[in-house]
């Protein structure tokens, strides 16, 4: 049945399309509402606006339902590699043996980075925070690799994006700390070979621990997507301009550097180190979180859409604890964020705002568990986001009713007024 919305205005009265998807959530299709009506919508945030319709993840914020592709983010995290996640967000369905294998073949051929671009980053600023020199390496691989116009030129570059932003990140790394950089090697898995370029020196050789490797395995899992969120709605919005995958990817990471967005997890971290050093206690920060004329906020708890606890806050947090109780690891800011947590949840004010844990609140701890630097945390948000930012490019650059992306505005400046001379005014 078609349903539909009538809306009066001044007299007039217009019938609006309502669009249901597959789980049952419904929109109105605004498409004709100006040309109609003259009217346009107004909604700071986007908050009650969708922007597409999309195949690739399905959010239920009231009950913290999180799939990809209909496959519960839960089962992905307990079974699947990162490899396997990332191709069944792009390609819409897990890989089996053979595409598995081809997949991996081609991560592998393309996880080397053109050796003129070490110059970039030995000349990069210092101080440079690693997210502004990741947007601008990403940006720069055009340069290196223009052949975008085919169909199989683009699959290609989609593989070689995911398999080479993740030996920059390491490569980065190594760079600023003087150390020599170490190349991938095909007979490591992609989150081993990250871990071995990370850390493996020619004195200390890297031990790669099946526990570390699993905790980033998972952590990637939990953040390989989640809908049209400020990162990937920069990408859809760049990418609209039908500008090249790797300046629509470089906005992405921009967008994410936000420490109301993926920055959240480094935010965190430093919260939660003021707070442990004497910051005033978790007690103090709770307070100060709802102190309305404090712009401190409570860093990793909120969400736009989870008014529930983020189901990937639940795996975050047993996953850290797995990860420190095998390597026998005391974290004391892991005591600080359940002290926290415990406190919040009882909080009036943050039931009353349905505040609960997102993914960046453990996350942090299971990073700094695993050997990652604090300034590095959203770069490893970002290489896990990197097969959902690249999934719904792919699904707007295909999609034959898209267009360019230009929003509307309401003017509420000056009415119009002539030109005044310098001398008269
Ligand atoms: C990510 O969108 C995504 O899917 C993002 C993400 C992804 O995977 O891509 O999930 C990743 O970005 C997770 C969020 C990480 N950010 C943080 O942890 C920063 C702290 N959180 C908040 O800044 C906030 O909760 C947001 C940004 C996450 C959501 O903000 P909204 O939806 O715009 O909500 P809001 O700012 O309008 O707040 C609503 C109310 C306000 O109080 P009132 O004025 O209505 O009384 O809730 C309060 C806010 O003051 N509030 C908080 C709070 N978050 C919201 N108060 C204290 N501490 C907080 N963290």
């Amino acid at each position: 049945m078609n349903k539909t919305v009538t809306l009066t205005y001044e007299g007039k009265q217009i019938e609006l399309p309502v669009v249901t998807g597959s789980e049952g959530e419904e929109a109105i299709d605004i498409s004709r509402l100006r040309a109609e009506t003259g009217l346009i919508t107004l909604d700071p945030g986007y908050v009650n606006t969708g922007s597409c319709l999309s195949a690739i993840t399905f959010m239920n914020g009231e009950k913290g339902i999180l799939r990809y592709r209909g496959i519960p983010v839960e089962q992905l995290a307990e079974h699947s590699s990162f490899k396997e996640t990332a191709y069944l967000l792009i390609n819409g369905h897990l890989p089996n043996r053979d595409e598995l294998t081809q997949f991996s073949v081609m991560l592998n051929d393309h996880s080397l980075v053109h050796t003129d671009m070490k110059a970039f980053y030995q000349n990069y600023p210092r101080a440079s925070h690693p997210m502004g020199i990741l947007s601008s390496m990403v940006n720069a691989l055009r340069s290196f690799y223009p052949a975008l116009d085919t169909e199989e030129q683009i699959d290609i570059a989609m593989t070689r994006l995911l398999a080479k932003v993740r030996t920059m990140a390491a490569m980065s790394y190594k760079i600023s700390r003087g150390h020599e950089l170490v190349l991938p090697r095909p007979d490591l898995t992609f989150c081993e070979n990250f871990l071995n370029m990370m850390f493996d020196t020619p004195v200390t050789p890297y031990e790669i621990k099946r526990e570390v490797v699993n905790a980033l395995r998972v952590f990637w899992i939990l953040h390989a997507d989640h809908e049209q969120n400020c990162s990937t709605s920069s990408v859809r919005m760049v990418g609209s301009a039908r500008v090249n995958l790797y300046a629509a990817i470089s906005s992405g990471i921009a967008a994410l550097w936000g420490p109301l967005h993926g920055g959240a997890n480094q935010a965190v971290i430093e919260m939660l180190t003021e707070i442990q050093t004497g910051g005033g206690g978790y007690k103090k920060a709770i307070e100060r979180a709802k102190d309305k004329k404090d712009p401190f906020r409570l860093m990793g708890f909120g969400h736009r859409v989870y008014k529930t606890y983020d189901p990937r806050a639940k795996i975050m947090k047993k996953t850290c604890d797995e990860l420190l109780e095998s390597l026998r690891l005391e974290d004391p800011l892991l005591d600080v964020a359940k002290k926290l947590e415990e406190t919040a949840l009882s909080d009036q004010y943050f039931i009353d705002h349905n505040l609960y844990p997102n993914v960046d609140f453990y996350s942090g701890i299971v990073l700094r568990a695993i050997g990652i630097p604090t300034n590095m945390f959203t770069v490893m948000f970002a290489l896990g986001r990197l097969p959902g930012w690249i999934a719904q490019w792919k699904e707007s650059k295909d999609d034959p009713n898209w267009k360019i992306a230009r929003p509307r505005q309401i003017y509420n400046g000056e009415t119009e007024y002539a030109y005044v001379p310098i001398h008269a005014r």
